[in-house]
């Protein structure tokens, strides 16, 4: 077996693992809790938390594990994990059906490796740097929609959305103006797998964490799609700025249409 391959099904069996724990506590009452005023995490991020460092650990006990809900404990091994044990919390403890799970890995700094888990549709998407990306082992790649005013985009806001709301609609006012629709699904790493699978045509949002995007973004490069910061600059899973991603095609004019409100803001 080729040693990334190993990696692979490591990320793969925790992830199915986690998403099996999920479909077992869902539809079930929740204890919710907040890390902070609106972030909120339930008893099952932290069951599928512990399971998903299990696993990993089980196989790789020197690699580092960044994930959202444990604290992050450094060996400064070159390997990191990057874990959202469930993304779209919010939506998992109310019954909607969309949510995930994300792992990413990193080596010395760049993203080699993202598994996305859709539990409820069974949908795993997957890819390694180079190689492509994969929907339940078929290779996926993103759409040819050619024009932001024909495209399907999906955006999401940040937990602070309550304290400046005007500033985040100013992007959702702009875009939901040129183009065909906009969905807020309400799991970031899912709205990336899916314009890398070509069902959206972009993405935009804020202040995300690397687990929300370590493991997805990669899987819209992988899948011939682009990423960057809103200057087109590479984008840093680190930075919480506003992120862009598309299917390459469109991603000039989501650009532009940044530019044109970041200068009403007079940034
Ligand atoms: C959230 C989801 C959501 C996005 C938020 C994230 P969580 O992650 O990805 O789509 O809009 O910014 O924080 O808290 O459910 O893991
Ligand atoms: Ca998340
Ligand atoms: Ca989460």
């Amino acid at each position: 077996m080729k040693e990334n391959n190993r990696y692979l099904e490591v990320a793969v069996a925790a992830a199915k693992e986690a998403g099996r724990i999920q479909m077992l506590h869902y539809g079930q009452a929740h204890s919710v809790e907040y890390k902070g005023e609106f972030n909120p995490v339930t008893e099952v991020d932290r069951i599928c938390d512990q399971a998903i460092q299990k696993t990993i650990h089980h196989t790789f006990p020197d690699h580092d594990i960044l994930t959202e809900e444990s604290p992050f404990k450094e060996k400064g091994s070159p390997w990191r994990w990057i874990i959202d044990p469930i993304d779209g919390t919010t939506n998992y403890y109310r019954g909607f059906p969309f949510f995930s799970v994300s792992i990413g890995l990193e080596k010395d700094g760049e993203v080699i490796l993202g598994v996305v888990y859709i539990p409820v549709l069974d949908e795993l998407f997957a890819a390694q740097k180079g190689e492509g990306a994969f929907l339940n082992g078929k290779r996926i790649s993103v759409s040819q929609t050619g024009q932001l005013k024909r495209s399907f985009l999906a955006t999401g806001f940040p937990y602070d959305v309550q304290e400046r709301p005007e500033y985040y609609l100013r992007y959702f006012h702009q875009f939901i103006r040129q183009t065909l629709a906009i969905r807020r699904p309400g799991s970031a790493a899912i709205d990336l797998c899916y314009v890398g699978a070509g069902r959206f045509d972009g993405f935009w949002e804020l202040r995300l964490q690397p687990w929300d995007l370590a493991a997805a973004t990669l899987i819209v490069t992988e899948a011939g799609g682009k990423v960057t910061d809103p200057r087109g600059g590479p984008f840093n899973i680190y930075s919480g700025g506003l992120l862009v991603a598309s299917n390459g095609l469109i991603h000039d004019q989501m650009l532009q249409a940044i530019e044109e409100i970041e200068e009403e803001m007079g940034r």
